[in-house]
C-alpha cells in the first residue's frame, strides 16, 4: 500500500483491508510510537467533522509526527477563488500525505489524480467515507469475532449516507446478509446495490427498525443528512423516521450490537448509552488505531 490513494473502499484489495486491520489491533496494543517523526500529514477540511478529523490528529500525534492544515475553508485562500487543484499541489509541497473531506462527490479521486503525493479521502460528498468503513470493519470484527457471515442491518439515510456506501462494498466481501431500513425516499443506490447484486448476496428492505432487529448481529444506524437535502420540508417531514430506545433491544441475540458512525440527532435515543450492545463510542475510539494503521502503511513505515 506504499503511496497508494485510498479514495474508494474498493482501491484496496480485501487482502489490503485486512492487513490494515491486522496492523490496527498491533496499535491498539501500543498505540505511542514515534515512527511519523519525520513526517508532515495535511489535513484539509472543507466540511465540518469532529471524529475524523481529530482521530487522525490524535493518531497522528501519537506517532509523534506533524499535522498541518485547517478545519474549514472559509480563513483559506479558498476564500479568495482558489481552485481545489491549486491547493492541493500547493499543500503538497508542505506534507507527505494528505487527508481531505470536500463536499464535492468525486473530489478526492480528482485530488488523487493530480497529486504528487497519496491523498486520504475522509469523506466526499454523499459519495464514499472509506476510512470509517475501515474503523467498522475492525469494529464488527473485534465485536462478532469474525466478518464472514454476519446479519447487518443498516437503517436510517441510505442515499446520502456515504458511510453506507463504503460499507455495503466492503461487506460484500464477507458473505452478508443485508437488511436495509430506511424511509422509501432514501433507499439505497442501484449504483451501490449493484455491488451486492453482483455478489448475488441477500438483501431484504424494509422501512420499519423493529423489523429487523430480530434478525440482526449488527445494527448499524445512521442519522438523515440534513445538509445533502435540496427541498429543506422533505427533511422536516422525514427527519424523525426513526428512534431506537433501549427497550427495543433488550431481547436481541448476545453478540448483538448497535454501532453508529457518528454524529447522532435523535435516532438513537441516550438510554441505548447504558446497554453493553451500545458500541458506538468504542467504535470511535478504533477509527485512531485504524488511521494509525493506514497512515503508516501508506508511508512505508509498517
Ligand atoms: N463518522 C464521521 O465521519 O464523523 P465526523 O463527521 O464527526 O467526522
Amino acid at each position: 500500500m506504499k503511496n497508494k490513494s485510498l479514495v474508494s473502499i474498493n482501491d484496496y484489495s480485501k487482502e489490503e483491508q485486512l492487513s490494515i486491520l491486522d496492523l490496527a489491533r498491533e496499535f491498539e496494543k501500543n498505540p505511542v510510537q514515534d515512527i511519523l517523526k519525520d513526517n508532515v500529514i495535511a489535513s484539509l477540511f472543507f466540511e465540518p467533522s469532529t471524529r475524523t478529523r481529530l482521530s487522525f490528529e490524535s493518531a497522528v500525534n501519537r506517532l509523534g509526527g506533524k499535522i498541518v492544515g485547517f478545519s474549514e475553508a472559509s480563513n483559506t485562500s479558498v476564500k479568495k477563488g482558489e481552485s481545489l487543484r491549486d491547493t492541493i499541489l500547493t499543500v503538497a509541497n508542505y506534507s507527505d500525505l494528505i487527508v481531505m473531506r470536500n463536499p464535492v462527490e468525486g473530489s478526492a479521486r480528482f485530488a488523487s489524480e493530480i497529486s504528487p503525493v497519496p491523498i486520504i479521502n475522509a469523506g466526499d460528498g454523499a459519495n464514499q467515507h472509506p476510512t470509517q468503513t475501515l474503523l467498522d470493519l475492525y469494529s464488527i470484527r473485534k465485536t462478532q469475532g469474525t466478518l464472514d457471515n454476519l446479519h447487518v442491518a443498516m437503517v436510517g439515510d441510505l442515499k446520502y449516507g456515504r458511510t453506507i456506501h463504503s460499507l455495503v462494498i466492503a461487506l460484500c466481501n464477507y458473505n452478508t446478509t443485508f437488511h436495509l431500513v430506511s424511509p422509501v425516499e432514501l433507499k439505497l443506490p442501484s449504483s451501490v446495490k449493484m455491488h451486492i447484486k453482483e455478489k448475488k448476496l441477500a438483501y431484504h428492505q424494509y422501512t420499519e427498525v423493529e423489523d429487523v432487529i430480530p434478525h440482526a448481529d449488527v445494527l448499524y444506524m445512521t442519522r438523515i443528512q440534513r445538509e445533502r437535502f435540496s427541498d429543506p420540508l422533505e427533511y422536516e417531514r422525514i427527519k424523525n423516521s426513526y428512534n431506537l430506545e433501549y427497550e427495543m433491544i433488550k431481547k436481541t441475540k448476545d453478540n448483538f450490537r448497535v454501532l453508529h458512525p457518528l454524529p447522532r440527532v435523535n435516532e438513537i435515543n441516550i438510554d441505548v448509552d447504558k446497554s453493553p450492545k451500545a458500541y458506538y463510542f468504542e467504535q470511535a475510539l478504533n477509527g485512531v488505531f485504524v488511521r494509525q494503521a493506514l497512515i503508516s502503511s501508506i508511508l512505508g513505515l509498517k
